[in-house]
């Protein structure tokens, strides 16, 4: 039973967007909290007020705060998670700090994965690194098995997709963070699909990177990706992608080489976005203070009733019946499904599309009954014509 104050009815009020709009496309965007708009009134008071020698200080200090209140969501200690504008950045600095000329220069990362980090990983061959992608047979899914058995003691990471963008799919982590263990690789994991709507525990999981972004299920806004990354190995790291920001003491000015920051400010890189960092942070505060237990209860319930729906007016569902199968959107698709999205955007009915996969629909803390009964007819509706 989700206690009243986390009732989606009670939420609302805390979000922009949600009035005269449908809004179940939280895995690509979620809503903004009226407290990004105030968390940014307050950074441009200590722009205005504090000048470089008040504001940095306090700046550089919610970097590590918002970092610490990320890693409060996925299970990770104080003083391990990092931020940067997006992800991509964060894996070319990840490439950039691994020896990629020896024996062990091998990145095996699944066909289906989001393609920005793809290109980064490729584009590391010119640095040494081998890609091996591993191959998908229906677009939807990867077998376990197959991930586990393209692992060798060449291989340096095991890249990963907690959930794949487009099929929706969670991942069996466990047998393949044994076995990259087993032969002496890396996991890194992408839990943008994941991360506040389906609960894990970093730790516990004895995951050694993890990466996300603030802008879909966290309802941070874009410009603060955040990475993750165990405390056995962090002093490992030598990113030679790096900046200023990165150095024990940024406003020492000294000349290189880099003394890196002991904390998670190692991954900085030049002057950090400090806007896209303090907007993102009211979005965490909620899905803590909610849980993310709770909101994939709810979400369970809706996205079943969703898919449910689908079935029964025979559109096809692209994504896993089973909620604890999937994260927390259903893939609907009917003729024309692109054009229909269209048509649902005009009447402020936001999903989203892609290709192999139909309309994305997902329902999060703020979504309503309602609200899915307003999508089915406007479905229902559009698909008729
Ligand atoms: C699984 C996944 N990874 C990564 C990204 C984006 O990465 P970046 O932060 O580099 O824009 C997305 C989508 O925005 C995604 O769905």
């Amino acid at each position: 039973m989700i206690a009243s104050q986390h009732q989606p009815a009670a939420l609302r009020p805390r979000f922009a967007g949600l009035d005269g709009a449908t809004w179940l496309v939280s895995h690509s965007m979620g809503a903004p909290p009226h407290a990004a708009r105030e968390a940014l009134a307050r950074y441009w008071e200590q722009w205005a007020q504090g000048g470089p020698e008040g504001a940095w200080p306090g700046w550089l200090d919610d970097a590590r705060a918002i970092g610490d209140g990320i890693g409060a969501i996925v299970g990770a200690a104080p003083g391990t998670v990092s931020l940067a504008p997006n992800v991509s950045l964060l894996q070319s600095a990840l490439a950039s700090s691994l020896d990629l000329r020896g024996e062990r220069n091998e990145i095996v990362y699944e066909a289906l994965q989001f393609p920005s980090l793809a290109y980064v990983w490729q584009a590391w061959e010119r640095a040494g690194a081998r890609t091996l992608r591993v191959p998908t047979d229906d677009g939807r899914t990867i077998p376990t098995d197959r991930i586990c058995s393209a692992i060798t003691e060449r291989t340096a990471l095991v890249v990963l997709s907690h959930a794949y963008y487009q099929s929706a799919v969670l991942i069996d982590l466990p047998p393949i963070v044994a076995r990259a263990h087993e032969a002496g690789a890396l996991v890194v994991l992408d839990a943008y699909q994941t991360a506040g709507i389906v609960p894990f525990d970093v730790t516990a999981l004895d995951l050694d990177i993890v990466v996300g972004g603030s802008h879909k299920w966290l309802c941070g806004g874009p410009g603060c990706g955040w990475m993750y990354v165990k405390p056995q190995l962090a002093q490992r790291f030598r990113p030679m992608v790096t900046g200023w920001f990165g150095h024990r003491e940024p406003f020492a000015f000294e000349p290189p080489p880099i003394d890196y920051a002991p904390d998670q400010l190692r991954w900085a890189t030049g002057t950090p976005t400090i806007p896209g960092y303090v907007a993102a942070r009211a979005g965490h505060e909620i899905i803590r203070e909610v849980g993310v237990a709770t909101i994939r209860e709810h979400n369970a319930r809706l996205t079943r009733r969703l898919s449910d729906a689908a079935l029964e007016r025979g559109w096809t569902v692209n994504t896993p019946l089973d909620p604890a199968k999937r994260t927390g959107w259903v893939g609907i698709d009917v003729p024309h499904a692109e054009q229909v999205q269209h048509e649902l955007h005009e009447r402020r009915i936001y999903v989203d599309h892609r290709p192999g996969c139909g309309l994305r629909v997902s329902a999060h803390l703020y979504t309503t009954d309602d609200e899915i009964d307003v999508f089915l007819a406007a479905m229902d509706d559009v698909v008729s014509r």
